[in-house]
């Protein structure tokens, strides 16, 4: 077989960096190693960035989006018994985000891939790079326990954290920045009507709480829990009950609960990598960053790679701008490290950290306060959360 661009992994990365390419008269082929029916089986965030809303309907999937996804002026930040409402359009001169299940961004795009006709190829074992820094790239695997050969121009490892591309990568030549956090998010999913129309961050005495929402009628809530707590020890009681425990008195009184459709813990995680390219690889995604939750910066930051992967590689190809490919690396991570710090700063003042001292806490209080109360502070809240715009290619 043989492509242009040899994508790794149909998550959101893959497939929108596919279906960009596509539609602009590249050749792809996708190499994923699970079904379809597993990717589309993970529950994962449902707050899309301005832009990332911007470059799904540029690639031709966002008429379900417009017409079923939620959109949000703002949201709540709740501590000591008071609510603050973040106003994001007003603060950011009208920029607002959407509130659209990433399972739903991915169903779209596995639709237009499908129709676009543009070979995916699922359910493939033992994938591997080879001539990363030679000649030409190929991509090696298994399918129906038949080996394939895939040559290709260029490589996008949009394989996530734990795919190959990255691994792929000889010993020594990347730089890994990590912060690994004492706790993991308890998700809930549920069908029931959403407690309050926008989010609600609440930092509270027993831990973190998130209450968002996948529609008018499905909600996805969640609790801090320490980093070695068990799934199975939180019947839905239990967790209806501690969510509750951490949201102001009025809200909790408003929560309708009911059986949860899924449950799971994830732990959370400050991940990057530099540079985010070796030879013909290109690493876009979780594959090179991952970010704890708590900013809604995991999928939008996929995203905005995907961007400049895209728009660099229609220059490659179409005003042969070898030089740009060079660039790919250092445009992203200067979006990719301000997310970053965003993540991590909303993490570290909204959740209880085991073990810190009284002036430690009093700082986080004083830090919330801070932020929550002065136009400069909430300005900065909104137009992190909102995203920074895109770098543009030239
Ligand atoms: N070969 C082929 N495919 C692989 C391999 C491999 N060796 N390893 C992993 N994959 C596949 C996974 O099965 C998955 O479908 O690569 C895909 C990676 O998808 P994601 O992990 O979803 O990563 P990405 O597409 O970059 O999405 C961005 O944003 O909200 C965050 O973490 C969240 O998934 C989200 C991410
Ligand atoms: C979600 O809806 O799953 C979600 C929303 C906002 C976040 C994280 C997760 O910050």
């Amino acid at each position: 077989m043989k492509t242009q661009i040899a994508i790794i992994g149909a998550g959101p990365s893959g497939l929108l960096l596919g279906q960009l390419l596509h539609n602009a008269g590249i050749d792809t082929v996708i190499i994923e190693r699970q079904s379809p029916d597993y990717v589309l089986g993970r529950i994962r965030a449902g707050v899309l960035e301005q832009g990332m809303v911007d470059l799904l309907r540029e690639a031709g999937v966002g008429e379900r989006m417009d017409r079923e996804g939620l959109v949000h002026d703002g949201f709540e930040l709740a501590f000591n018994d008071r609510v603050e409402h973040i106003n994001l359009r007003e603060l950011t001169g009208g920029k607002t985000v959407m509130i659209y299940g990433q399972t739903e961004v991915t169903r779209d795009l596995m639709q237009a891939r499908r129709a676009s006709g543009a070979p995916t190829c699922y359910d493939a074992s033992d994938v591997q790079l080879h001539e990363l820094k030679g000649e030409k790239p190929y991509v090696t695997f298994v399918q129906d326990g038949t080996p394939v050969r895939l040559d290709c121009d260029l490589i996008a490892g949009c394989d996530g954290y734990h795919g190959v591309s990255r691994k792929s990568i000889p010993d020594g030549v990347l730089k890994a920045f990590e912060r690994v956090y004492p706790f993991g998010w308890l998700g809930v999913l549920a069908d029931t009507p959403p407690v309050n129309e926008e989010l609600i961050y609440a930092s509270h005495e027993r831990g973190f709480a998130l209450c968002s929402m996948r529609s008018p009628t499905r909600t996805r809530y969640y609790v801090q829990v320490a980093s070695d707590e068990k799934v199975e020890d939180w019947s839905d009681q239990r967790f209806w009950d501690e969510l509750k425990s951490r949201l102001p008195e009025p809200i909790a009184a408003k929560l309708i609960t009911g059986p949860s459709i899924e449950k799971s813990i994830a732990p959370l995680r400050s991940f990057v990598v530099e540079p985010m390219q070796y030879g013909h690889l290109f690493l876009v995604g979780d594959a090179a960053h991952i970010v704890p939750p708590t900013g809604a910066k995991g999928l939008n930051l996929a995203a905005s790679d995907v961007s400049t992967l895209y728009r660099i590689l229609l220059k490659y190809y179409r005003e042969g701008r070898q030089d740009l490919l060079e660039q790919y690396s250092q445009i992203c991570l200067r979006r990719v490290w301000i997310a970053e710090r965003f993540s991590w700063w909303m993490t570290s003042i909204l959740h209880q950290f085991p073990g810190t001292d009284a002036f430690t806490q009093r700082m986080q209080q004083a830090e919330l306060e801070y932020f929550v109360s002065t136009e400069a502070g909430r300005t900065s809240i909104a137009e992190n959360y909102v995203g920074l715009p895109y770098e543009p290619v030239e």
